[in-house]
């Protein structure tokens, strides 16, 4: 029996302390006026000695309480974060730890991208039926990573995490993944990139980020609707990266998609990288958006370039 995969269980967590943007014009050269224009973001969490894998285990431990699966029928943690505590090893394996269960963990790599890539690996192990349920988490603190003297960079992140569970369900079901596309273009590794080991900072291209995210959110999603022989009008939900209110909205214009069904999380947690989906969707669920049958589009693109898509129905 042909297996495939859906979300049983989805969480996020935000550390407490919050700078908004007034406390950032404090000891940065900015303004609310003008991160708020530029970007829509109006705060950012912040960790105050959480770790990334405290984060991580936080947002997973909630995902796999709201997905009703007993926790020693995790089969494997998958772990996306570009902000690791210690090289190895992985923060999936101190979140197992944590979890007090054994199983498979290990983390990727594919920076704000790295939750659909997650997404991607998951569903992947569950369609051939090595897994029955995975957790997957996005999670990073770029607080420790960005130079707080860099206007150009500081005022766009924050920390946080966030995760789903993906469960098995069999091929026939009325809900579930139908799939998952994953890019990279590797020429462009250089405009998007966190200054060498033990340096602070990061380099960010920000114009031709912009342009690029938008065409390649936009394209993954229509390639995963061409995928489907699937029709834009019936999405119900957009869900994208979210690290600029005036990118999101281009997407939405690319691809001719009504901003209302689009999630918008972005002005209370800043681009938080690889967590911003789960956080994104775990919003959207607290404000009872998704009802079940509802189509949703997944989309991300970050460093790397990396980016891509994926096209559900929720359960
Ligand atoms: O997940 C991917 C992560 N990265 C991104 O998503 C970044 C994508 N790019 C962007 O979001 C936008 O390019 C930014 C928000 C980073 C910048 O917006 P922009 O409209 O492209 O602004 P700009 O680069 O044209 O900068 C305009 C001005 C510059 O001053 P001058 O040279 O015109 O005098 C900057 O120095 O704004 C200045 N500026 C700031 N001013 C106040 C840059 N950062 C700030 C700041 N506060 N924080």
């Amino acid at each position: 029996m042909l297996k495939k995969s859906y979300i049983s269980g989805v969480a996020s967590y935000l550390p407490s302390k919050v700078i908004t943007n007034d406390d950032l014009a404090k000891f940065v050269d900015t303004s609310d006026e003008w991160i708020f224009q530029r970007t829509g973001i109006k705060q950012r969490h912040i960790s105050e000695g959480e770790s990334c894998a405290d984060l991580a285990y936080k947002s997973a431990k909630m995902a796999i309480d709201n997905s009703g699966i007993d926790i020693n029928d995790i089969d494997g943690i998958v772990v996306a974060t570009a902000t690791t505590d210690v090289r190895f090893p992985a923060v999936a394996t101190y979140v197992a730890g944590r979890l007090g269960i054994d199983c498979y963990a290990y983390d990727i790599s594919a920076a704000c991208a790295g939750f659909i890539f997650g997404l991607n690996v998951a569903d992947n192990a569950i369609k051939l039926g090595q897994s029955k349920n995975v957790v997957v988490v996005g999670v990073d603190l770029f607080s420790k990573l960005v130079d707080w003297k860099d206007r150009n960079t500081c005022v766009l992140f924050g920390d946080g995490s966030g995760a789903v569970v993906l469960s098995s369900c069999e091929e026939e079901d009325d809900y579930g993944i139908f799939s998952t596309h994953i890019y990279s273009s590797g020429k462009n590794a250089d405009l998007l990139k966190s200054y060498e080991i033990g340096k602070i900072g990061l380099h960010m291209n920000g114009k031709a980020v912009y342009k690029f995210a938008v065409k390649s959110m936009g394209d993954s999603i229509i390639d995963a609707l061409k995928y489907n022989n699937m029709d834009k009008k019936q999405v119900d939900w957009v869900v994208p990266h979210q690290a600029n209110l005036r990118i999101i909205e281009s997407v939405a214009n690319y691809i001719d998609f009504d901003m209302d069904k689009v999630i918008v999380s972005l002005q209370n947690h800043a681009n938080t990288s690889a967590a911003t989906i789960p956080l994104a969707m775990d919003s959207a669920i607290r404000d009872n958006k998704f009802k079940s049958g509802d189509i949703l589009a997944l989309t991300a693109m970050g460093s790397g370039f990396s980016w891509g898509s994926c096209l559900l129905k929720w359960k």
